[in-house]
């Protein structure tokens, strides 16, 4: 983007937990002896039950991958979050919850309350047979028992899988099937942004595909009325009454899974990516402490919902294992108008606050006049994820929020690397606008020429990313399919994680992110395979075949732009549009839904009949002067057609 730098403050320097020659140093000890690095700090950052005598056992030999942190190693992660704070800091506010409504009161649950909430909630899911190594599905709004759930089935050694609140039932009922939970907690409704989601009605669609021994647990959140099956149906809130106030953490094994999330990749259904309990804890401590520059009293705001693994790692698991005050928010950025992030800010004081780039856009374009007179002295830091940043909304964001004063942290990362991996850290890096900068402790990334998977050595080079050896917070499998991990991640470069973005390294060694570079996108900050739309799309029966790529788009990042073929018989039309639109937005959920549909009479394909995306990304972006050579396509001219009536001019 540009190559000005902006260093850290003297004043940040000062009290950061890290400098400049204090990266270095402990950079190069990560690196040069990880053993030893990783003890140390699994020694100092958590509880454990039965010291590991391991710590690092990992593998990324095709065939042959396996990631084991501290294999031997006995710990709780429920207690590593709360239990051992209530010493120190039982009465401190753990979650600040902020309702949707900006009228109704916030909380603040501390430790202690934390504690008895979460033992509870976990005898009632004991109470339901929930036993260690049982799946449970949350579809929760962001809500404090989501938090509560989470940690409960930490606590007795469930596995959680938590799906975002804006799923649609199929959606809901795929992961629960493929996860084989035994369990589904959800709401009554959830309200967002003023208008409520009906999660108990979707969830209730949803089990209507899912095998009946799937008990339903609901919290009665907003009070509405819903349908109730007896026998299936159970009252979350009461039963947590009835309940015994206190539960033993149960001691699990530093490899035993912590939780599984669904993620989309470029081919098939979206994979079950799996954590574990030890080294993922350490990693989303650690990264959540240094990247932030977090200190005691300070008060976090993760701005992502818990659906996605930026809430797993940033509003709940990394804060509480710090013993932090982590700010949780039901609402949207613009309800009940574009200053909400704000107000939020200046209520609880918040000093750090971490969020995406499609939101800094969205209120960077509704006007100055809604930040104008916020003076948030309370902020430290900024941070932003999910997409790269660009110039105007990093300006933006620089000087609107951080009023010139704050360092923005650029953090890379994936659902699948479970906390940040290449990011500045505030009190050591000098950081450039739009470069996530350097690795953080213990990562070693390297640029590989695309075509060769030969390693660049020269410091100024541009390829796709990938990572040399393993960290902590790695995923360790997908869920019922270990061939399928070692299939994505480690074969198209042997050796390496390969993280699916390409990148360019400059001649400081920082890191820029390009994109990615299969096929998927990234929607509002939202990963999304176009696979998976695609698929949703010749569900319908009127689809002959369609094709789906990413488009540039102002506030979204990218949009979602689609080619349908229709069957021979059907007329094209714009109601067709609409009804394919909520078509997709029923099958996968509101965040999948097409941005632009172009009927074509026919897709470019090779002579073997594979779909040649390159040309359709050309066309979608309105920059089809280079096409390249379509001379190999089995019939050019639907090129022509196709951009004739392209959609985004
Ligand atoms: C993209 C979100 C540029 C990237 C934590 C990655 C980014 C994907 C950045 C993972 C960033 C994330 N700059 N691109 N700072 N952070 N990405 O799994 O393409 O939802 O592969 O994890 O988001 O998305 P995911």
């Amino acid at each position: 983007m540009t190559d000005q730098t902006y260093p850290p403050s003297a004043e940040l320097v000062k009290n950061a937990h890290v400098d400049i020659a204090g990266y270095e140093k402990m950079y190069k000890a990560s690196i040069s002896d990880p053993e030893t690095f990783w003890a140390e700090e699994a020694r100092k950052r958590l509880d454990w039950i039965e010291p590991f005598s391991t710590v690092k056992n990992t593998d990324f030999t095709l065939g042959n991958v396996s990631i084991k942190w501290f294999e031997d190693g006995v710990l709780n992660v429920a207690h590593n979050c709360i239990d051992r704070h209530l010493d120190t800091r039982g009465d401190q506010t753990a979650i600040i919850f902020e309702p949707d409504e900006p009228g109704d009161e916030a909380q603040h649950i501390t430790y202690n309350q934390l504690h008895e909430k979460v033992c509870r909630f976990a005898n009632v899911l004991l109470a339901q047979g929930v036993m260690r190594g049982d799946r449970v599905v949350i579809y929760l709004p962001m809500i404090p028992e989501a938090a509560y759930a989470m940690l409960a089935c930490a606590r007795i050694g469930a596995i959680h899988s938590v799906v975002f609140a804006g799923f649609s039932p199929d959606a809901l009922a795929n992961r629960i099937n493929d996860c084989e939970a035994k369990v589904v907690i959800t709401a009554d409704t959830a309200p967002r942004g003023g208008k409520r989601t009906a999660l108990k009605s979707n969830t209730d669609a949803a089990l209507l595909h899912c095998s009946d021994k799937v008990r339903c647990l609901v919290v009665k959140h907003t009070g509405d009325q819903t349908t109730w099956i007896e026998g299936r149906d159970v009252d979350v809130k009461a039963m947590m009454e009835d309940v015994a106030p206190d539960c033993p953490a149960r001691p699990m094994n530093a490899e035993d899974p912590l939780f599984i999330l669904y993620t989309s990749g470029s081919t098939g259904k979206p994979k079950g990516v799996v954590h574990s309990s030890g080294g993922y804890l350490l990693y989303a401590g650690m990264t959540q402490q240094l990247t932030f520059d977090y200190h005691d009293g300070d008060v976090f705001w993760c701005g992502a919902d818990v659906g996605w693994v930026t809430g797993h790692t940033y509003i709940l698991y990394g804060p509480l294992v710090n013993g932090a005050t982590t700010l949780m928010f039901e609402g949207v950025p613009t309800y009940p108008d574009a200053s909400r992030f704000w107000q939020v800010i200046e209520k609880h004081g918040v000093n750090q606050f971490y969020t995406a780039p499609t939101a800094i856009r969205a209120l960077m374009g509704a006007g100055d006049t809604f930040v104008d007179g916020f003076e948030m002295p309370s902020l430290k830091v900024l941070g932003t994820v999910g997409e790269p940043i660009n110039p105007e909304a990093w300006n933006w964001y620089n000087d609107k929020i951080g009023k010139g004063r704050l360092p923005i942290v650029d953090t890379w990362w994936q659902t699948e690397t479970g906390g940040h991996m290449i990011t500045p850290l505030p009190g050591a890096t000098p950081t450039k606008p739009g470069s996530a900068t350097l690795p953080f402790f213990g990562v070693q990334p390297v640029v590989l020429e695309p075509t060769s998977g030969e390693e660049i050595e020269e410091t100024k080079c541009e390829g796709v990313l990938a990572i040399k050896d393993s960290w902590p917070g790695q995923m360790r499998t997908v869920w019922g399919d270990h061939e399928r991990f070692e299939k994505t991640y480690f074969s198209d470069y042997k050796g390496y994680y390969f993280a699916g973005d390409g990148c360019r390294r400059d001649e400081d060694g920082y890191y820029w992110i390009t994109g990615r570079v299969d096929d998927v996108i990234n929607v509002s900050g939202h990963r999304m395979g176009t696979a998976e739309v695609e698929s949703a799309l010749v569900a319908h029966s009127k689809v002959a075949e369609a094709a789906v790529v990413g488009y540039p788009h102002d506030v979204k990042g990218q949009g979602i732009y689609c080619y349908v073929t229709l069957m021979n018989s059907e007329e094209p039309s714009d109601e067709l549009k609409k009804e394919l639109r909520d078509w997709v937005r029923t099958e996968i959920g509101p965040i999948a839904s097409p941005d632009l549909i172009q009927w074509a009479p026919g897709l470019p394909k090779t002579r073997s009949g594979k779909i040649m995306r390159r040309i359709l990304r050309k066309i979608a972006e309105n920059d089809y002067g280079a096409l390249g050579d379509t001379s190999t396509l089995a019939d050019p001219s639907v090129v022509d057609d196709l951009i004739e009536n392209r959609m985004n001019r």
